[in-house]
């Protein structure tokens, strides 16, 4: 039986339901985006729960999910960082704060959760417990409990976090930590093949105690493992989704780079590398040359002087809408190209400057180019529903979101109440006030002539949409629905097997909910 429903074929489907080759080549020269085509369903043997979302965004960086939060000011700080990495995502940390900060923003993430923390923040003795108030606030940590070294790195103590407090800030850490001999630590060799399971057994055993400390031979502090850790890792076991993590169980994040220059208008190199080598340090997995237009000398002096001194760091660049922008980026040296220019829900750019490409089309043109070149493709903007994201990676490696993800609660923008329902700020990177906080240089103009420019963005509200975590189980349900309906196991599949068709203005309106008045059994 299924042999018979795989066999017939009939003509027809073929000549109404073209592949992404023959479909966008015959609407040529007429750009599309999303609602403005559908996928035909396909016979299909996979359930949507069966099918698999992973993905990569270079030959070292793979994803559980095909979704990245974009770097604007309103969507992409750690908060949102470490959720979208803990539900198998990627985030690009904007860069409208300071170097120092994006840096700290980056290390926030990556030390939020490892099965083994390998170099813990740690106090020396002799600090004072106000030195160590103004470094929880000055790094934003958002835990106050630290081993306490000398010099040498030898575990001198651990600071407990209840006696980080203000009463206490003219005391000496050595004066209040728990003293090295009634600590009950571990040697790292006897843990090292386990450390999850060797600190499971450890909090069992050893009742009231949540942190497992690592020491060497010589007694030297070599990790920590603390219990919510663990117990959020064995949960994530038997979770639906799997966090995105680095070879070390670290989460994964990625930050966009600000192509700094000098007051001559030319790159400052020196400063590029050093912030880049910062970022490195702290173990960032994607860094992103993030502009309005990618297809330019300067993001491509850019990308080759970061390639050049990082062989091995996962570059993102964009973004482009041509072939011959993708061609240009690849061999500059980025594994990963960003398709968009114009689709975002806050952008202007094609009213202001006339220019830009509806998404679908544009991905297309730039999916044959990567291909030949090896590169992958992040279809950046437009988003607005799991269906588009469908549409986009049939073209394309992950999307870049930044409206559906800037109502989450873990989104930096501001919470706002108008009659009665709340809001999240919501800006384009180019829009005047986001310039004036530092994107100017994303739209190639200086912070200080932001002012008489035209913006390309505008200011905008979401409504609050819950957690991330809620609206990425909405987002990839539609996803695997998709996948469902075309047979599609995996995306390669998807890629592979999408058949478009054209959609008229009344087949957008049927496509919708229609003459019905719609009922919402929402709890919330
Ligand atoms: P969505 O549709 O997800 O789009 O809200 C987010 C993407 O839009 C781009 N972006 C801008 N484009 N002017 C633009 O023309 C802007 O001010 C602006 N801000 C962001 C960016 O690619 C982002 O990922």
């Amino acid at each position: 039986m299924n042999k018979v429903a795989k066999r017939a074929r009939p003509a027809v489907d073929a000549q109404f339901y073209l592949p992404a080759e023959k479909f966008f080549r015959a609407n040529a020269p007429t750009a599309l985006t999303f609602d403005d085509v559908t996928l035909a369903t396909l016979y299909s043997e996979i359930l949507p729960r069966e099918t698999d979302t992973s993905t990569s965004i270079s030959d070292r960086l793979a994803l559980q999910i095909p979704i990245i939060s974009s770097d604007m000011d309103t969507v992409t700080e750690s908060r949102m960082a470490i959720a979208m990495a803990l539900n198998g995502g990627l985030v690009l940390i904007h860069f409208n704060m300071s170097p120092k900060d994006q840096v700290a923003a980056v290390a926030r993430v990556k030390r939020h959760i490892h099965g083994l923390i390998r170099d813990p923040v740690t106090v020396g003795p002799r600090q004072t417990i106000g030195d160590v108030l103004a470094m929880i606030e000055g790094k934003r940590y958002t835990f106050s409990t630290f081993p306490v070294v000398d010099e040498e790195g030898v575990l001198r103590g651990l600071l407990s976090g209840n006696t980080v407090r203000d009463r206490y800030r003219a005391k000496t850490v050595a004066e209040v930590m728990t003293p090295r001999g009634h600590l009950v630590t571990e040697q790292e060799t006897d843990v090292a093949s386990d450390p999850i399971k060797a600190a499971d057994r450890f909090f069992s055993e050893n009742v009231g105690i949540n942190k497992m400390l690592l020491v060497d031979r010589r007694d030297h502090l070599r990790g920590l493992v603390t219990a919510s850790d663990v117990e959020r890792i064995t949960g994530e076991a038997k979770s639906h989704r799997k966090p995105a993590r680095d070879s070390q169980f670290r989460l994964v994040a990625g930050a966009a780079l600000l192509p700094k220059r000098n007051a001559e208008g030319r790159l400052d190199r020196e400063a590029i590398l050093s912030h880049v080598g910062e970022l490195v340090a702290e173990h960032v997995d994607a860094l992103a040359v993030s502009t309005a237009h990618g297809h330019t000398s300067g993001v491509g002096e850019v990308v080759k002087l970061v390639r050049g001194a990082f062989p091995s760091l996962t570059i993102i660049a964009g973004n482009v809408t041509s072939a011959a922008g993708v061609e240009f980026l690849a061999e500059c040296g980025a594994d990963a190209v960003k398709v968009g220019q114009g689709p975002g829900s806050i952008c202007t750019t094609r009213i202001v400057a006339g220019v830009g490409i509806p998404q679908l089309t544009a991905l297309f043109v730039a999916s044959g180019a990567a291909r030949r070149r090896g590169v992958r493709i992040l279809a950046d903007g437009g988003i607005t529903k799991s269906g588009d994201i469908v549409k986009a990676l049939t073209l394309s490696d992950a999307v870049v979101c930044g409206g559906v993800l800037a109502g989450c609660r873990e989104a930096p923008g501001e919470i706002m109440e108008i009659g009665g329902k709340v809001y999240k700020q919501y800006r384009g990177m180019g829009s005047l006030s986001a310039m004036r906080a530092g994107s100017a240089a994303r739209y190639g103009r200086d912070r200080d002539d932001s002012r008489k420019v035209a913006a390309e963005g505008i200011e905008a509200l979401k409504e609050v949409s819950g957690s991330v975590d809620e609206v990425l189980t909405t987002l990839i349900g539609g996803v695997q629905s998709g996948m469902g309906y075309l047979g599609a196991g995996t995306l390669a599949a998807l890629r592979r097997k999408a058949r478009f068709a054209r959609v008229s203005p009344a087949g957008q309106k049927e496509a919708g909910a229609h003459d019905v008045v719609e009922v919402s059994t929402r709890s919330n």
